[in-house]
């Protein structure tokens, strides 16, 4: 769908009421695409070499608790490798896009979930190339995914990369306009069933926005509720506090769009 054309998106339908209601919105342009590089692009090795060791302690961590355990097995159990066999159809790897990541080297849950992204990359067979891309990465820090075989984007995509092929987007505690922005631009049938998405429960969203805690506006929620029905979410379990921060509320969503009939109600 063409981003000039009018949209038609379920908004809530009172202040007090649950519920959604349609309702048409003009069109709004997404944010262009514009390069990228950190701010300061000088060389570090100390700090490189302390935070590539902090990494690596995060990683050994993480991958001997209970939180990871649980996470793998949810992913092995039949209804969700079922999903992700199905996005993959014929292909052996999806690639994988992290929006959103934030400082790994000011922050914990930035750096509890770059460990959890490097072990999915390593244990997970159907996981190809990683791309990674958060505005406020310094160039340390892109040192430090680059050692860990991830590439940092030079550009700014405003979350708009496009599924022409199987694509896991792993967007960890992201801005909802971030998500919207993904969804509208893949507003096609091909598209968002190429898509395996891990990030902040679209379910919960709607909770959020039916105790009246959030106002919503339809530019930066609109494709998020409109897609719900469609949408097939695995919440995660944080498992213990000591993963609470860097996961909570987060889901896996998968998108089952059978023709273009289904997204007919979004056009004009
Ligand atoms: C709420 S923070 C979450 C940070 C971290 N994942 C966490 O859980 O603490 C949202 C992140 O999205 C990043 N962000 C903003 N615009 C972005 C864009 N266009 N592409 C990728 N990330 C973006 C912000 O810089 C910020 O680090």
């Amino acid at each position: 769908m063409g981003t000039e054309e009018w949209t038609v998106v379920l908004a809530r339908s009172g202040r007090k009421k649950r519920g959604f209601q349609k309702m048409i919105i003009p069109p709004k342009m997404l944010e262009p695409a514009k390069p990228w590089a950190p701010e300061n692009s000088e060389n570090d090795p100390e700090r490189e070499l302390k935070l590539m060791g902090k990494m690596h302690t995060y990683v050994e961590s993480l991958q001997s608790s209970q939180f990871y355990q649980a996470f793998m097995d949810q992913i092995q159990r039949s209804e969700m490798s079922d999903l992700i066999g199905k996005v993959l159809v014929s292909e052996e790897k999806m690639s994988m896009v992290v929006y959103g990541i934030g400082s790994i080297e000011s922050y914990e849950p930035p750096r509890l979930q770059l460990g959890l992204a490097i072990l999915m990359k390593k244990n997970l067979s159907w996981i190809g190339d990683v791309e990674v891309f958060d505005p406020v990465i310094s160039s340390v820090e892109s040192k430090v995914l680059s050692a860990f075989g991830f590439s940092v984007l030079s550009i700014n995509e405003e979350g708009q990369r496009q599924a022409s092929k199987p694509t896991f987007f792993f967007m960890p505690h992201c801005e909802a306009v971030l998500y919207n922005n993904l969804l509208r631009a893949n507003w096609e049938v091909n598209r968002l069933n190429q898509i395996v998405l891990l990030g902040n429960s679209f379910n919960g969203y709607e909770q959020v926005v039916s105790t009246s805690m959030l106002s919503v506006r339809e530019e930066t929620h609109g494709h998020i509720f409109a897609v719900r029905s469609f949408t097939k979410e695995f919440p995660v379990n944080t498992v213990s506090d000591d993963y609470f921060r860097a996961f909570h509320t987060s889901s896996w969503h998968f998108f089952n769009v059978e023709s273009d009939a289904d997204l007919q109600l979004l056009k004009l």
